[in-house]
């Protein structure tokens, strides 16, 4: 089905960014995004291109007290010819719809995600930045939106799409790999059984940051959740998964518990590691195994995988206050390679020898 969207212009464009080189991780957004809004009998409707501008929403909203909703992160680059593309977004398609099952709300239909995306897009493509290492980061969001103080699922829905151009979610990660620190979470949980923690829920991330603060006090960037029933086995790191090179096997925590997001990049890290012939492997990790690796020197590599993090490779973990170096500390020889490969065909400018880009028909001239 074609799509056409009525626009709605901004009569107040917004400053754009100074310097590109310094965009950090959405700290701006364009002039426009996608609106549409799901009424029960009626289904999603009234899809349209409006001003980014704040929005009315009424105090006794439902989400704003049961936090019914949902999002996805999702990312489009600029390839060298000028055309923009994004990726594998069928697989963000398919996670929404997993999400909006476990938060009851209303399915979206793939073909709208990508007709609202591109319509945002046609407005906003001169937002697009060219420097090294900078995206367009796309956030596609729903929540329950009707005057409700019953915990029940809504009636009335808004979808918004918002772009945000933005640079490298770790510092370190701009143009080269650099590494970061990473503590060992072991009081907190991110996520249980039966729970949400594989759904793109904003709960997950409210009830993550007193960990994430916490991990500042080692100097550390982010967190290394273990599991909700015994803190035995590692899950992810922070808001990325995680994988760890033991001897020759990349191991990373199965999906089967249901408490870890399924990351694309995940799903694309385990592909091209099998495409290279790399033994990979979805299995439990304890952490006694893990720190048993590092003292002994067979622990080669951990890396971090998401949307925003790309690859980003861990050069120490904390556990309980005490460092262990992964290795010399410095980003791995497989790491470095997927970091070539997938942010290469994310960009165009590595083959896209997967068939996983999605280009949007929009260019722009840099
Ligand atoms: C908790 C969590 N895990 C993993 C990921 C990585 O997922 P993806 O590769 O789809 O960005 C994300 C990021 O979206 C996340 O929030």
């Amino acid at each position: 089905m074609d799509y056409t969207f009525p626009v709605t212009r901004t009569k107040h464009p917004k400053a754009r960014p100074q310097d590109e080189n310094n965009l950090g991780f959405c700290n701006y957004f364009t002039d426009h995004m996608f609106m549409m809004d799901y009424d029960e009998g009626q289904g999603w409707h009234d899809g349209r291109v409006v001003p980014n501008e704040p929005i009315a929403i009424d105090p006794a909203s439902c989400v704003l007290h049961y936090a019914q909703m949902m999002f996805e992160g999702m990312k489009a680059y600029l390839r060298p010819d000028g055309e923009i593309q994004i990726f594998r977004p069928d697989m963000n398609a398919k996670r929404m719809a997993r999400t909006a099952e476990r938060m009851v709300i209303p399915e979206l239909p793939e073909e709208i995600l990508i007709a609202g995306i591109k319509a945002v897009f046609k407005e906003d493509a001169d937002w697009m930045p060219s420097a090294e290492g900078t995206s367009m980061y796309i956030r596609p969001f729903i929540f329950g939106n009707e005057i409700s103080f019953s915990a029940l699922p809504a009636k009335h829905y808004t979808f918004i799409i918002l772009l945000a151009p933005t640079g490298a979610y770790y510092a370190s990660n701009s143009g080269k790999l650099g590494t970061s620190r990473i503590y060992v979470q072991d009081t907190y949980i991110r996520a249980a059984k039966g729970g949400t923690g594989f759904a793109k829920v904003g709960g997950n991330y409210g009830g993550a940051m007193r960990a994430s603060l916490e991990a500042k006090k080692y100097n550390c960037k982010d967190v290394l959740w273990l599991d909700a029933a015994e803190h035995k086995y590692v899950e992810e790191i922070g808001t990325s998964n995680a994988f760890f090179r033991i001897g020759d096997e990349v191991i990373t925590a199965p999906l089967d518990s249901g408490t870890i997001l399924p990351g694309i990049t995940r799903d694309s890290v385990i592909q091209l590691l099998k495409k290279w012939g790399v033994k990979v492997s979805e299995r439990k990790l304890s952490l006694d195994e893990l720190v048993a690796a590092a003292k002994d020197g067979s622990l080669k590599e951990i890396f971090a995988s998401g949307t925003a993090a790309v690859i980003s490779p861990i050069g120490c973990l904390n556990v309980k206050g005490t460092d262990y170096p992964v290795a010399d500390g410095e980003a791995g020889e497989i790491a470095t390679r997927l970091y070539h490969d997938l942010y290469g065909i994310q960009t165009g400018t590595v083959e896209d020898y997967m068939g996983w880009t999605y280009p949007l028909g929009i260019s722009v001239k840099k």
